[in-house]
C-alpha cells in the first residue's frame, strides 16, 4: 500500500500529472478538488449563497441531502451527486470560485475529510488537493508540492477553457486564479501551504512528460509498489 500526496495552487498541473502517474504506477487517482466542486454545485443548485454566515445552512444541506459517490470507470474518477454524474458540470468556470468559497468552511472540510482518509486507507492512491500532505494524509509515503509561475499556470488554464469554448480572456483567468489562490492560502481552515516534508516541484520550465517522469521517479524510489 502506498499513499502519495500532491498539493499546489490552481493550474499547476496537479490533476493531469497525478492522473497519468496513477496509471503508470498502477494505483488509484483521487481528485479531492472534485469533491469540493461537487459540494459547491449542490449548494448552487439548491439556491444557497456560499458565504460564512450560511455555514449552518450549508452543513445541514450537505449532511441531509447530498449523497456523494466517487467511482472509477477505466481508471477515471467520476463524481456522482444523488445518482447524477456531475463530472462535467463541476468543471464549469463558475463552479471554481464557488468551490474555493465552500472549501473555506470548516464543516464542509469535516464532511469530506473522513471519505478522503478512507479512500487512502483502503487503496494505494495518489491524491491531489490543497491540504493532502498537511491535513488529510500527514503520514503519506511521499508528498509533492507542485507549482509554477502564475502567468504560466494562467496560460495553461486559459488554453483549457478556450478548448472547451468558454468565453473568457487571459486577464480574467489570471485574476480568477490569483483570487482563488489568495483565498485558498489565507483561509483559517487547512490553508494551502507546502508541507515541511514535501518535495517542491516547480513545473514552469517542465513539460508534461518531464513532470510525470519526476513524480514517478520519486515514487519508484519508495520501493513499496510491489
Ligand atoms: O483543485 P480544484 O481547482 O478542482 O479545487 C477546487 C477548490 O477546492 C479549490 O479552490 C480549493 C478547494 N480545495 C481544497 O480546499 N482542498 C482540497 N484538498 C482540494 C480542493
Amino acid at each position: 500500500m502506498i499513499n502519495i500526496a500532491v498539493d499546489g495552487p490552481v493550474g499547476a498541473g496537479k490533476s493531469t500529472v497525478a492522473r497519468e502517474c496513477a496509471k503508470r504506477l498502477g494505483i488509484i487517482y483521487v481528485d479531492t478538488g472534485a469533491m469540493y466542486r461537487a459540494c459547491a454545485l449542490f449548494c448552487v443548485r439548491n439556491g444557497v449563497d456560499i458565504k460564512p454566515e450560511n455555514e449552518a445552512e450549508i452543513a445541514k444541506l450537505l449532511n441531509d441531502g447530498l449523497k456523494l459517490e466517487i467511482t472509477l470507470v477505466d481508471g477515471v474518477q467520476h463524481v456522482i451527486v444523488n445518482g447524477e454524474d456531475v463530472s462535467e458540470a463541476i468543471r464549469e468556470n463558475s463552479i471554481s470560485m464557488a468551490a474555493s468559497a465552500v472549501s473555506a468552511l470548516a464543516s464542509v472540510r469535516a464532511f469530506l475529510l473522513g471519505r478522503q482518509r478512507e479512500l487512502a486507507a483502503n487503496n494505494s492512491v495518489i491524491m491531489d488537493g490543497r491540504d493532502i500532505g498537511t491535513v488529510v494524509l500527514p503520514n503519506a509515503d511521499l508528498k509533492i508540492f507542485i507549482t509554477a509561475k502564475p502567468e504560466i499556470r494562467a496560460k495553461r488554464r486559459y488554453d483549457e477553457l478556450k478548448a472547451k469554448g468558454t468565453d473568457i480572456t487571459f486577464d480574467e483567468v489570471l485574476a480568477d486564479l490569483n483570487k482563488r489562490d489568495y483565498n485558498d492560502m489565507h483561509r483559517k481552515e487547512a490553508p494551502l501551504v507546502q508541507a515541511e516534508d514535501a518535495v517542491l516541484l516547480d513545473t514552469s520550465e517542465l513539460d508534461f512528460e518531464q513532470t510525470v517522469a519526476r513524480v514517478t521517479g520519486l515514487a519508484d524510489k519508495l520501493g513499496k509498489l510491489l
